[in-house]
C-alpha cells in the first residue's frame, strides 16, 4: 500500500507519536514517519524514532522561547523538503508556526490541542478547562496557521470532565483521547489521492 511521509514536530514526552508509530505498526495507517524534530534534546519523540531508525532533528533556538528565528525556520523547512515530506504532524510541539514554515507548508501542517477549540486556546488547556468549571472538554485536531490554535477544525473528541479531576487526571483522560484520534485523522489524509 502506498504511504505518505510524515515529519513529527514535538517538544515533550511524545505519547502520541508512541500512539502513531502503534496504529503504524498494527498494519492499519500507511504513514511512513520521515523524520523526528524536536527543541527539546532529549524529547520522547526523539527517543522513540531513534529507537526505529527514523533520522531525529534537534533545532537549536537561541533567541526566542516561544517561536523560532527565521533563520533557524529557514533551515527546518529546507530538511522538511529535503525529506519530501507530505505532511507536518505537531504532537506536543509548544511553538508558535510563523511564515518561512507555513508557507512551505500550506494546509499540510496539523497540530493536536487538549481542548474543544475555540474553547481553551493556548497553554495547559485542561486547567483552563477546570478554571471554567467546563463539564466537558476534549481535542482538537486542526489546520496550523498563524494563530494560536485558530486554524481550520478537522476533528474533535469529547471528554467528561468529573467532579474530583485534578489536572493530571484530566490531561490523563484527554490524553487517552488524542492517541484514538490523532491516528484515525491521519488515516483520512493517508488515503490514495488526497496528496
Ligand atoms: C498533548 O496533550 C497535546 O495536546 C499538547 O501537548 C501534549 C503533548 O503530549 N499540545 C498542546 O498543548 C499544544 N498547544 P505528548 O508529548 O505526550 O504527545
Amino acid at each position: 500500500m502506498p504511504q505518505i511521509k510524515i515529519a513529527v514536530l514535538g517538544s515533550g514526552k511524545g505519547s502520541n507519536f508512541r500512539a502513531i508509530l502503534s496504529a503504524i505498526m498494527s498494519g492499519h495507517l500507511p504513514v511512513r514517519p520521515v523524520l523526528a524534530v524536536s527543541d527539546v534534546p532529549g524529547a520522547g519523540i526523539l527517543t522513540l524514532a531513534d529507537n526505529l531508525g527514523i533520522p531525529t532533528m534537534v533545532i537549536r533556538e537561541e533567541k526566542y522561547r516561544t517561536r523560532l528565528s527565521e533563520d533557524v525556520e529557514s533551515a527546518l523547512v529546507g530538511e522538511l523538503r529535503a525529506a519530501n515530506v507530505d505532511l507536518i504532524v505537531l504532537a506536543g510541539y509548544m511553538r508558535l508556526v510563523k511564515s518561512p514554515l507555513l508557507d512551505a507548508f500550506p494546509r499540510r501542517i496539523i497540530n493536536i490541542h487538549p481542548s474543544l477549540l475555540p474553547r481553551f486556546p493556548g497553554f495547559e488547556a485542561w486547567k483552563q478547562a477546570l478554571e471554567a468549571k467546563a463539564t466537558t472538554t476534549g481535542c482538537t485536531v486542526h489546520f496550523v496557521d498563524s494563530g494560536i490554535d485558530t486554524g481550520e477544525i478537522i476533528a474533535q473528541s469529547e471528554v467528561p470532565i468529573y467532579p474530583g479531576d485534578t489536572p493530571e487526571t484530566l490531561h490523563a483522560r484527554i490524553q487517552e483521547a488524542e492517541h484514538q484520534l490523532y491516528p484515525e485523522v491521519l488515516a483520512r489524509f493517508a488515503k490514495p489521492g488526497v496528496f
